[in-house]
């Protein structure tokens, strides 16, 4: 009760804490070159990957958004001024049983607040008779579109396991469970969270040109001319531009991983996949931090004569907790002390706690490092496309997501990256912009463009 427990280390012969740390420091260690070569083999496999389907780890999804809001939408939902009028907004988070569970369930939960939601909603929002609500759905999974308004979920990402949704249509499954709940709505846009990044800060600034998501997990999408795109036989857009979804969190090239990195993979839901997502994001960089944590208190014990017990618990260290711990300037580490005390019931003295910031950092930094070089890659490939188009204005990159918003390092990082790659004078131009829930807002205006009733109301 409230005691902190503990288990014994086996190791007899224990070693000191600076090798391994200089070791870990090494090998997460993204200089210059090395950047280079992510951000270069990102743009090699984005190519690779438009040429054919399974051309290379990025999908590069056809996201069927061939035209982004334009003025003519912005007058008809409220005028130049005021360019939406109201938004409503709730938040439902998805219990950690249905991420296991089926995909009726999950989609039964979905549908079930979107009625909660529309009843709350209630006579705010006119509809005319005998018109059905549309809606935009933000789905953040790899899904091949079809259309605008369907696609089949390839797997899922991001430690959900549902049964019985990949290879179906998820539109379908969410039309299936609104009918179930008696919702008389209907889907009409089916979008990646990226993609409504996108149209979202377009809406606002016609220069955004890329959106990028680092929340718990990642991905980033960009505009694409058609011609560019060879495994497109046939489909035309009348704008001739389009949306990829490049599934980026697939990437795996020239990353420096450690035994940390491969030991989680291992040990996932999804071993081998979302490489680049495992180094960078939300979901994975405290869990990197506790296996580090718990082999240098197991070998070289940082944390005294013992290993904590709860230090084994997978996922125990979550981001939120690097970001407290390295937030904190105090001369003690007091944020540090006391995390490692609520959390993982260790006593730790000053010297493991400045260890413990190290790890934080090394780990974040690398993340951000590399998040920084993979937007590089995108912007490389648009410009050597496009020779100016890009580093010769204002290009803006859209950006959403937990870990970007909350986290002040991460940002710093992956901002310095950018600018060490592009250098001081190309970099004024690259604005990565934080667009806060742009992927709701967007959606939506992609499900008004693509309404099956007449524009004109
Ligand atoms: C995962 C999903 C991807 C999504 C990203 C950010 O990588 O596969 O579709 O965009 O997370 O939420």
């Amino acid at each position: 009760r409230g005691i902190p427990r503990f288990r014994m280390a086996v190791s007899s012969n224990t070693v000191s804490v600076a090798p391994i740390l200089t070791k870990l420091q090494k090998e997460c260690a993204t200089p210059l070159p090395l950047l280079r070569l992510v951000a270069d083999s990102m743009a090699a496999d984005m190519r690779a990957g438009l040429a054919v389907d399974g051309g290379s780890d990025l999908k590069m999804i056809l996201s069927y958004v061939d035209s982004l809001p334009t003025g003519v939408l912005r007058v008809q939902l409220g005028g130049k001024e005021e360019r939406v009028e109201a938004t409503e907004f709730e938040q439902v988070s998805i219990p950690q049983e249905l991420m296991f569970g089926t995909s009726e369930e999950l989609f039964d939960f979905i549908a079930s607040g979107l009625a909660k939601f529309a009843q709350k909603e209630g006579g705010k929002f006119h509809l005319p008779h005998g018109r059905q609500r549309e809606i935009g759905f933000t789905f953040s999974f790899p899904v091949k579109q079809t259309s605008i308004d369907s696609g089949i979920l390839i797997k899922w990402t991001k430690g959900f396991a549902v049964s019985g949704t990949a290879g179906k249509d998820v539109v379908a499954c969410l039309n299936e469970a609104m009918e179930r709940q008696g919702l008389d709505m209907q889907v009409s846009a089916l979008v990646n969270d990226t993609v409504g990044t996108l149209a979202g800060a377009r809406y606002w600034d016609d220069d955004v040109m890329v959106a990028v998501i680092l929340g718990t997990g990642t991905n980033a999408c960009y505009v694409e001319r058609m011609d560019a795109i060879p495994k497109l036989q046939g489909y035309k857009s009348s704008s001739g531009r389009t949306i990829i979804n490049t599934e980026w969190g697939a990437f795996s090239k020239g990353l420096p991983l450690t035994e940390f990195d491969r030991e989680m993979d291992a040990a996932s839901i999804n071993p081998g996949e979302q490489i680049f997502e495992k180094t960078i994001s939300g979901m994975y960089l405290g869990e990197i931090v506790r296996r580090v944590l718990l082999k240098l208190a197991e070998v070289a014990t940082l944390f005294g004569n013992s290993v904590p017990e709860k230090l084994s618990m997978p996922f125990l260290l979550r981001t939120p907790h690097l970001c407290a711990m390295q937030k904190d300037n105090s001369e003690d580490f007091q944020a540090a002390g006391s995390i490692l005390y609520e959390v993982a019931g260790v006593e730790s003295n000053l010297n493991a706690r400045k260890i413990v910031v190290e790890v934080c950092d090394t780990i974040v930094k690398r993340g951000g490092r590399l998040a920084g070089a993979g937007i590089v890659g995108i912007l490389q490939k648009m410009e050597d496309d496009s020779k100016g188009l890009i580093f010769g204005k204002r290009t803006v990159v859209a950006m959403d997501g937990g870990l970007y918003e909350n986290y002040p390092q991460y940002r710093k990082y992956l901002q310095e990256a950018v600018t060490e790659l592009l250098g001081l004078e190309i970099s004024k131009n690259v604005v990565i912009e934080h667009t806060k829930d742009g992927s709701g807002i967007g959606a939506a205006l992609l499900a008004s463009a693509n309404s099956k009733y007449d524009h004109n109301y």
